[in-house]
């Protein structure tokens, strides 16, 4: 039976899922499965773009019969000929034998690698800009070699804005009814594989994945169509902020990976007590992998993640352990760069690892190699209980001065949390390309003691929304009955997507220690705090996070709501009525909407963008 969704009048997911795969490419395990993406238009012409595994193909051709209702398909588009997406252009042509198939030159000599069917027969070869118009839509196709093959090339429909991105922003997993990526939590349930497909199939060709984000940059999209994984129809910073995380070899976060190879437990005690002792010095992101039981794809897309690596292997027939050395060949083939790297090495009578370690990794552009090995001999010894300090010590001493990636409890000033109250807030952010931005909430409850956890809540119209969810952090400002109404304006009556709310307000506001802004004029608090959990409610979201500083700014009272509506927010001047108009005032900012009759219900406050049901009609 057909199961297909649809994504507008026009166009139709027409893929599936595979969760009975155990390894994709022959390689990499998928726990959670894996979707091949396929769009169906339905225009004056038909137009598939991009085919699907073979694994899948009954119901991929039943979706096809059910939408076409006996329409021919005029158009299949083959942005990329490997099987996974291509294997079933064999059936398609015999049951569309007068299919066009749209691809480039090197789309052409892949598939006649591939098939033995005539297709120079079916051929409509496109270069880089080339368009094919299908009725009302227009579809532009760019090249993106190597983006995860030479031929690949990305299709722009620019009438839809709709972006087929070919592998490009797709994840392992299977797509489980809900197949936008804003209709289930993408940072829980699909980042890590997201990260672990990127690294692992294209990680090693971050100069092309470039280009492409390049190219598309100046494009306007509103939907991103990966052939893999969740559909994007908004948020789409968040995806290409990783993209470009990736794509330079950037770590995503300050944090420690341990990756470790050990025979009989010795050396794996040695990486426990590492990272113990980088927890005892505040490091809170540590991630550590038994190189042994944990496929090499997990354990580099980690990589990918994380500033500092620490590799610990016994010395094994005088070499590298086994499953560490193919660890090591695994980062090296995928060109990562840009990290601090320790070792840990362990030999019974001749321990030579780290030698051997070093020597795989020395290729690795702007690697920084910390001197402070632990060299081990059979297991770990008072001696090296000192050496393992040293190491974590100069672990710590190498993280950005920025200390992001470290808590110290003191810097947590426990009556910076009795300022809370439900009152207004300035909420602050910012992102990978360092845009910062705020707005005004009123939602802020802590929630633990140990650790020091909050929960806020804002609407996800707001930018700062966005920023939060790319960057994961975020700065509350508590503000006090001093408040001036001007703060309001700029932080709660004016969008951060067309304004830089921080302009000509430097004077009263100052970093904390995560680098984020916060405000130092009407405010007597504030909390920096990391993203533990987003939860959607629908028009807002729910962020818990983890308190990392907390500073009592003054001892001004907090503002209360009702406060801000009895003394600050200017009390509305009555206006004189015209003769049959009504007036309505905002009773957030006090705007004056003077109208014939009743507001339309999808109005909004032109000056603070609340809804009508804020509007109060004066009488
Ligand atoms: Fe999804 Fe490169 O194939």
């Amino acid at each position: 039976m057909h199961n297909t969704r649809k994504i507008n009048d026009d166009v139709f997911w027409v893929g599936a899922n595979d969760k009975r795969l155990s390894l994709f490419e022959s390689a990499f395990p998928l726990p959670n499965g894996i979707s091949y993406n396929s769009f169906l238009v339905l225009d004056e012409k038909t137009i598939l773009l991009d085919c699907v595994d073979k694994a899948v193909s009954g119901v991929f051709f039943e979706n096809l019969n059910f939408l076409l209702q006996n329409r021919k398909l005029d158009y299949v588009v083959i942005s990329h000929a490997e099987p996974d997406h291509c294997a079933t252009l064999g059936q398609l042509i015999l049951r569309f034998p007068d299919v066009k198939i749209i691809g480039n030159a090197r789309t052409f000599c892949m598939i006649k690698q591939f098939f033995d069917f005539d297709a120079d027969k079916h051929a409509v070869v496109v270069k880089e800009g080339d368009e094919i118009v299908t009725g009302k839509h227009r579809f532009v196709f760019y090249t993106a070699a190597m983006v995860h093959w030479p031929e690949v090339m990305v299709t722009y429909d620019s009438t839809d804005k709709y972006l087929y991105s070919a592998d490009a922003f797709g994840t392992f997993g299977t797509l489980n009814g809900n197949i936008f990526a804003d209709e289930v939590d993408f940072d829980r349930d699909f980042l890590d594989e997201a990260r672990r497909y990127y690294t692992n199939i294209v990680g090693k060709y971050g100069v092309q994945v470039q280009a492409i984000l390049k190219k598309t940059s100046s494009l306007e999209i509103s939907v991103l169509l990966p052939l893999h994984g969740p559909i994007w129809r908004k948020n789409f910073d968040s995806i290409m902020g990783k993209y470009q995380k990736w794509s330079t070899y950037t770590p995503e976060e300050e944090g420690v990976l341990i990756a470790y190879a050990s025979v009989y437990g010795n050396t794996e005690n040695a990486a426990n007590i590492l990272a113990t002792k980088l927890a005892e010095g505040g490091i809170k992101k540590i991630a550590m992998f038994d190189v042994s039981v944990t496929h090499p794809s997990f354990v580099l897309s980690q990589a990918f993640r994380f500033s500092h690596i620490v590799f610990a292997s016994t010395t094994y027939n005088s070499n590298i352990f086994i499953s560490m050395e193919t660890l090591l060949q695994d980062i090296m083939a995928h060109n990562l760069q840009n990290r601090t790297v320790a070792f840990i090495e362990n030999g019974s009578w001749a321990a030579q690892s780290e030698r051997l370690m070093k020597e795989i990794l020395t290729p690795l552009k702007n690697t920084t190699f910390l001197e402070n090995t632990v060299s081990l001999k059979s297991s770990v010894k008072q001696n090296s209980l000192a050496e393992i300090e040293n190491l974590a010590k100069a672990i710590i001493a190498s993280f950005s001065k920025s200390g992001a990636a470290i808590v110290h409890e003191s810097k947590v000033e426990p009556n910076a949390f009795f300022k809370i109250t439900y009152g207004l807030f300035v909420l602050t952010s910012n992102n990978s390309s360092g845009k910062n931005s705020g707005c005004i909430i009123n939602t802020v409850m802590q929630i633990t003691d140990q650790p020091k956890q909050i929960v806020i809540a804002i609407n996800k119209a707001n930018y700062t929304h966005d920023l939060i969810a790319e960057s994961k952090k975020f700065n509350v400002t508590s503000l006090t009955t001093d408040s001036r109404f001007d703060i309001f304006e700029r932080f709660g009556f004016q969008s951060g997507r067309d304004t830089d709310k921080f302009a000509g307000f430097e004077n009263f506001c100052e970093k904390s220690e995560n680098g984020l802004y916060y405000i130092t004029r009407d405010a007597n608090s504030f909390l920096s705090c990391d993203v533990i959990s987003a939860t959607d409610y629908g028009t807002h979201t729910l962020f818990v996070a983890q308190v990392s500083q907390a500073m009592v700014l003054s001892n001004a009272p907090s503002l209360s709501y009702q406060y801000y509506f009895d003394h600050i927010k200017p009390k509305p001047v009555v206006k004189q009525q015209t003769p049959g108009k009504r007036i309505y005032v905002c009773k957030i900012c006090g705007y004056i909407q003077e109208s014939d009759g009743e507001l339309p219900d999808d109005y909004i406050c032109p000056l603070c963008k609340h809804p009508k049901s804020d509007m109060e009609l004066q009488v």
